[in-house]
């Protein structure tokens, strides 16, 4: 072993570091100046790992800086005296297996590299979380002293030595430190085929069944390769994408109908495949297509929510349910037939985690292609996908067929969300405090022939710690079972982005035919006449629907 020594190195003020609602993201240029990634993981170190005894789990989603970045955390990872580290070959890990690996070892915890479906490369955007050892998101107790530290910060401890080889699989040693370099996909996929009937899924191919399965060159490729094509038996070629590049192919890893586009037009609109679905930068996001119509992401969670006792992993039922705030209201009238709870969060994983840890919980999900179980505690994107496939190979039916019977049933949200992307924070901010000093004189007000029943900026207090979560976003419920939900986003990087989401239930005999946005205009029209975005900040239209 060569030799190596500690050194300490002065940290430079980078100001105020607060991670968001999933870690700090920055620009990668950014976090490649010197001591900038350093001094943010010495604060994670320093606040959230013990100096003795620790156990880290250690990967990313591969973009740009994932691989240095994955050597200095190593480096200071031994020089604070971490135990042992779990690094996937490659540095690779998709967010779900990162959280699967640090709940299968009983870790302290795990360090993400990821930004999410934001683009990557060099011009791109880089980040880094902390999971804690329930394999979750770390809570703002946690995120707020690691702030706090990165900010105030001045100095910190790193081994010299060199690279280790990141694609050699086996037991390593860095200074006193072991590092154990795994295959990322063998431990995630060995969970799944516990979760699901790949039997089913195999026959459902064997008799026929196409899909296509968009990796958009991020970190599922290798993911998707192993449980569709080898161990479900779909064909070689339904993974598309499917090679993890340092800049995602130049695009936004974000599984959408803007940036799957080419999915989109496959398998929506000219309806080549019987299923489509896209995943994320990080793994941890899904997008599901059906032939010729789209799930949205809150009407597939109502859906798993009706029929997840089909599949092996939930055979016993749900215990309960839960969505972010934003999200549709569609999975509350399914837990209210099946007589469970349904929780309503502040957007962000990290308030689910503490209702699955508590067992309060067995399904949960986001508007914002996020779903996931209490399997890991991150939403999880393949886990979606392979859900998918377990109910349509039972079920015999086809996404459309399954959509149209559940909104017959239960009727349908008509749901859209609108972001206005990179606006001025003075701007964004101006729209959320104007309707903050507004809400108490809204309700009862008549706007475009539909009263404003209630307006509220929500908040949030957890039932299990009795922690508080305030100011989550603007809620308006208007009649006629419509709502408008606004707020700011926690993990944009540049400027603010304002997200404007809108629906209305409606009855009938709902088809994937109708047209969302025609069906919500009047609540888009009422939604600019109370929040004045165009006015605060001079855009007429979004930047991206979903
Ligand atoms: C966005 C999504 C939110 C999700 C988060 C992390 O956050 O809206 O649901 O939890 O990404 O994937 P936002 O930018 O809205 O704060
Ligand atoms: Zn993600």
């Amino acid at each position: 072993m060569a030799l190596s020594s500690i050194v300490h190195h002065d940290a430079p003020d980078f100001g105020v570091r607060t991670p968001g609602t999933s870690g700090l993201r920055r620009p990668t240029r950014e976090f490649q100046a010197p001591h900038y990634l350093e001094s943010f993981t010495a604060a994670i170190l320093e606040e959230a790992v013990p100096k003795e005894g620790a156990t880290l789990v250690l990967g990313g989603d591969g973009r740009e800086f994932c691989v240095p970045a994955t050597q200095q955390i190593l480096r200071l990872a031994s020089a604070w005296g971490v135990e042992r580290v779990i690094v996937g070959r490659d540095g690779l890990l998709s967010t779900p297996a990162a959280s699967h690996l640090i709940r299968l070892h009983h870790a302290t915890g795990g360090i993400i590299l990821s930004a999410s479906h934001n683009a990557g490369g060099v011009d791109g955007d880089f980040g880094i979380k902390y999971n804690g050892e329930n394999g979750g998101p770390a809570p703002p107790l946690i995120t707020d002293a690691i702030a706090r530290c990165a900010t105030s910060l001045r100095r910190y401890a790193i081994l010299v030595a060199e690279d280790l080889p990141l694609h050699q699989i086996g037991r390593h040693h860095l200074g006193a430190m072991q590092v154990d370099i795994i295959d990322p996909v063998h431990d995630y996929a060995e969970l799944m085929e516990s979760l699901f009937d790949f039997r089913a899924i195999r026959a459902l191919f064997t008799g026929g069944f196409t899909m296509r399965f968009d990796a958009m060159h991020a970190v599922t490729g290798p993911y998707a390769t192993d449980l569709l094509e080898r161990r479900c038996g779909a064909p070689a070629g339904t993974v598309i994408r499917g090679t993890p590049l340092p800049d995602f192919g130049g695009e936004h890893p974000d599984p959408n109908l803007v940036h799957a586009s080419g999915l989109v037009e496959d398998v929506m609109t000219a309806g080549r495949y019987d299923f489509g679905a896209a995943s994320d930068g990080d793994g941890d996001r899904n997008m599901i297509l059906g032939r010729g119509c789209y799930v949205a992401p809150s009407d597939s969670l109502a859906i798993l929510a009706a029929h997840l006792h089909r599949i092996p992993g939930y055979a016993d039922g749900l215990v309960g349910v839960a969505r972010s705030m934003p999200t549709s209201r569609a999975v509350d009238r399914v837990a209210a037939a099946l007589n469970i709870p349904c929780y309503e969060t502040p957007t962000g994983w990290k308030f689910f985690c503490s209702l699955l840890d508590a067992g309060r919980i067995t399904l949960c999900g986001e508007e914002s292609f996020g779903t996931g179980s209490d399997h890991v505690r991150e939403k999880d994107g393949l886990w979606a996908v392979l859900c998918w496939l377990n109910i349509l190979a039972v079920s015999g039916q086809s996404v459309r067929a399954l959509l149209e019977a559940h909104w017959a049933e239960y009727g349908r949200d008509y749901y859209t969300r609108h972001d206005y992307e990179e606006v001025s924070t003075s701007s964004g901010e101006a729209v959320m405090h104007s309707l903050r000093d507004r809400l108490g004189t809204l309700p009862g007000f008549l706007v475009s022939g539909r009263t404003i029943l209630a307006a509220d900026d929500f908040a949030f207090t957890d039932p299990i710690d009795g922690s508080q979560a305030t100011a989550q976003g603007i809620r308006i419920l208007l009649s006629g079972d419509a709502r408008i939900v606004v707020r700011l986003s926690g993990t944009g990087t540049r400027g603010a982005t304002i997200r404007l989401y809108l629906e209305s239930v409606g009855r009938g005999t709902p088809s994937v035919e109708d047209d969302v946005q025609h069906e919500l205009a009047e609540v888009i029209r009422i939604a600019h006449e109370i929040t004045g975005i165009e006015g605060q900040t001079g855009r007429s239209e979004p930047t991206v629907i979903t």
